[in-house]
């Protein structure tokens, strides 16, 4: 039958507001919420679906050519933080996947908007034909970061990685191709051939051919104290400048690190920075692929108050469709910027949900969810310390100095550091954590630390008694 469709209706919209798909999306999103009130707390596997998690593992294993991290391998059914593996066993995931998942798990709302986007004729939209969600979400992204900032324009990509790509090509175009980049040690950049190489981690580079230029400033250091940390970076950069005056194409920072440690730094160690490389008229690009949202304001530039100085900025993950964000200064030429795919149309209609609810849901400020989230970690992880001492022994930084900062981080970017920083022991642990039942991750390059990414746009503070439970267990038998 055809729809008769008003003055101002097209075939499109009719179907998205029809009131058939409405109440099939109800059906389903119901079906949906009440398998996952099943899902109540950790549980461990089933030994009748043991050899289907191992089956699958295999096979993942040999089509990749090596097996996965975690014997991980999700049912498709979540609850918020919990989630249940195809072994049966449900675990609190306090890493989503380096925190993409954001509002966790099988979220009824982005279940909703994903079928919605489903429904729509594009899978995946690109640079050529787009619908008008490619549209609003560079739009969201652009406003938000222009409350304060200079930022004016958004290039959409499918991956951190590509939209750092992007954003590298911007600034080398506008200082007419400068060799050189600045970046900080232990950063974290994607797995291009060309970010691995500014990242800082040699194994993520072993036998690539190196064809990049990259100098490295020492990030802040508290222990060496807030002024003499912020003096000696300096010196480091105005030496740089010295040496190489007009060959570097920009600053890159990630104002919390991620991979490296989260690692962070008070607003006064990036102005000096940021002055000097400005003088010297070297772009700043600012990496906020994996904090982007996850602080207490949307952007990291906003809560340190640095937009004035942010040349370009790139974020990621949590808004499911990556982009690179930047000022009308630095608006490249007509050809640097394109690609077949920017995204697929479920990662827009599920990246706008998320950044609606972000923006409106009271998660941001000092009294926001984030900042109660991460006082509620602190509080048990600082009373987890206090119980076992002997789990935790002074921690030797990178530069040598001793420090007893066994809880770290900065809004839903939680860490831990148990057995003084070890590797090994380390990684026994985070088997152990998930054997029991919490999915975690490391951070660091020596010291290295325990990384928790919680789904905070819906785990609630209680649900960290339970966790912390948990980790005690685990704890006891990696020591
Ligand atoms: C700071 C930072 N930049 C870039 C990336 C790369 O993003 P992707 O893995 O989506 O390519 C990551 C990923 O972890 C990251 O943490």
């Amino acid at each position: 039958m055809t729809t008769t469709l008003t003055a101002s209706q097209t075939v499109g919209s009719a179907l998205h507001s029809s009131p058939a798909i409405d109440a099939a999306i109800r059906t389903i999103r119901h079906e949906v919420e009440t398998k996952q009130r099943e899902l109540t707390g950790a549980r461990p596997a089933r030994a009748e679906l043991k050899e289907t998690l191992d089956g699958w593992l295999k096979r993942a294993a040999e089509v990749r050519g090596r097996g996965p991290l975690y014997p991980y391998l999700g049912s498709g059914v979540g609850n918020g933080a919990l989630v249940e593996l195809v072994d049966g066993s449900v675990k609190w995931d306090l890493i989503n996947g380096i925190g993409v998942h954001m509002f966790g798990h099988g979220d009824p709302e982005l279940v909703e908007a994903s079928i919605r986007g489903s429904l729509s004729d594009l899978i995946m939209q690109g640079n050529l034909q787009f619908n008008a969600d490619a549209i609003e979400f560079g739009e969201f992204l652009a406003k938000e970061a222009a409350r304060s900032s200079k930022m004016k324009h958004c290039f959409i990509t499918n991956s951190g990685c590509m939209a750092n790509e992007a954003a590298l090509k911007l600034c080398q175009q506008k200082t007419n191709a400068a060799p050189r980049i600045i970046a900080f040690q232990d950063c974290f950049m994607g797995r291009s051939t060309t970010m691995s190489q500014i990242g800082d981690t040699s194994a993520y580079r072993q036998g690539i051919a190196l064809n990049i230029l990259v100098d490295y400033l020492p990030f802040f250091d508290a222990e060496m104290g807030v002024q003499r940390s912020i003096d000696m970076t300096l010196w480091h950069l105005e030496q740089l400048i010295h040496r190489y005056p007009g060959q570097h194409c920009c600053l890159i920072a990630e104002l919390v690190q991620g991979e490296g440690g989260f690692n962070t730094a008070p607003r006064e160690f990036f102005v000096a920075l940021f002055e000097a490389a400005r003088k010297a008229g070297i772009p700043i690009w600012d990496d906020e692929v994996q904090s982007f949202g996850r602080t207490e304001s949307m952007f990291c530039f906003e809560r340190l108050n640095l937009g004035e100085y942010i040349d370009v900025v790139t974020v990621g993950k949590i808004t499911q469709a990556c982009a690179c964000l930047y000022t009308a200064e630095m608006n490249p030429k007509a050809g640097l910027l394109s690609g077949t795919f920017a995204a697929s149309t479920s990662a827009f209609a599920t990246g706008l949900s998320i950044l609606n609810r972000l923006k409106s849901g009271g998660y941001y400020g000092p009294n926001g969810k984030i900042a109660k989230l991460h006082a509620a970690y602190r509080q048990h992880a600082e009373a987890f310390v206090a119980k076992h001492p002997a789990w935790f022994t002074p921690v030797t930084n990178s530069l040598g100095r001793t420090n007893t900062n066994y809880v770290a981080g900065t809004g839903g970017m939680m860490r831990l550091t148990p057995f003084g920083g070890n590797r090994e022991k380390i990684g026994k642990l985070l088997n152990n954590l998930f054997e029991d039942g919490v999915i975690a991750f490391s951070c660091g390059h020596g010291p290295y630390h325990l990384r928790f990414l919680p789904p905070v746009g819906v785990m609630k503070p209680e649900q960290f008694g339970p966790v912390f439970e948990i980790m005690e267990k685990s704890f006891a038998r990696t020591m």
